[in-house]
């Protein structure tokens, strides 16, 4: 089932997200919830959607980029991805600049700074530990998501909001100069 997406103004955006118990992992309507997720970050073409972005309060995210997406941005493509609780465990020094959008403030593209590589734990949706090292685009979609679960959005990393562009004219012009 495809949710309604919380935008930018809204306060589930800006709240920090609730641990989930790993016995809620159990629950239908859990499990159900994070099909959902995955529908809806379908559905928008993103490659990454945190709980709070469809007004859930909790600290669950989904990531992947398929082929296609992988493609266009030329960049490897990564499986779907299900956290529970992540957490970001270490993290590179050396930070990348890289664009970034998010389905809350639709329509916009900035230039976000990230950390290189990250480490993160999380469960998987069954309750698994999980403990993953990702790189480069991978990484930027973590540190993403995860801000999105403490309240933080994209527009709070950038260095300056003279990147700020809208995607058409992106699309248009090019990266700003
Ligand atoms: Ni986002």
């Amino acid at each position: 089932m495809i949710l309604k997406v919380a935008r930018l103004g809204h306060p589930v955006v800006r709240a920090a997200c609730d641990l989930i118990p790993p016995a809620a992992l159990k629950s239908r309507e859990v499990q159900k919830f994070l099909d959902d997720m995955t529908d809806t970050m379908r559905e928008y073409q993103g490659v990454g959607l945190a709980a709070n972005q469809v007004h859930e309060g909790l600290r669950a995210a989904v990531a992947e980029v398929r082929e296609d997406a992988s493609a266009v941005r030329k960049t490897p493509a990564v499986p779907l991805t299900v956290l529970v609780n992540p957490e970001i465990v270490e993290r590179s020094e050396e930070l990348v600049d890289g664009w970034e959008g998010c389905l809350s403030v639709p329509g916009f593209r900035g230039l976000v700074p990230r950390h290189r590589w990250v480490r993160v734990k999380a469960l998987s949706r069954t309750g698994e530990p999980l403990d993953l090292r990702a790189e480069d685009f991978f990484a930027r979609i973590l540190q993403h998501e995860c801000d999105h679960l403490e309240g933080k959005v994209y527009l709070d990393r950038m260095a300056g909001l003279r990147t700020l562009s809208f995607t058409e004219e992106f699309d248009r012009f090019g990266p700003p100069k």
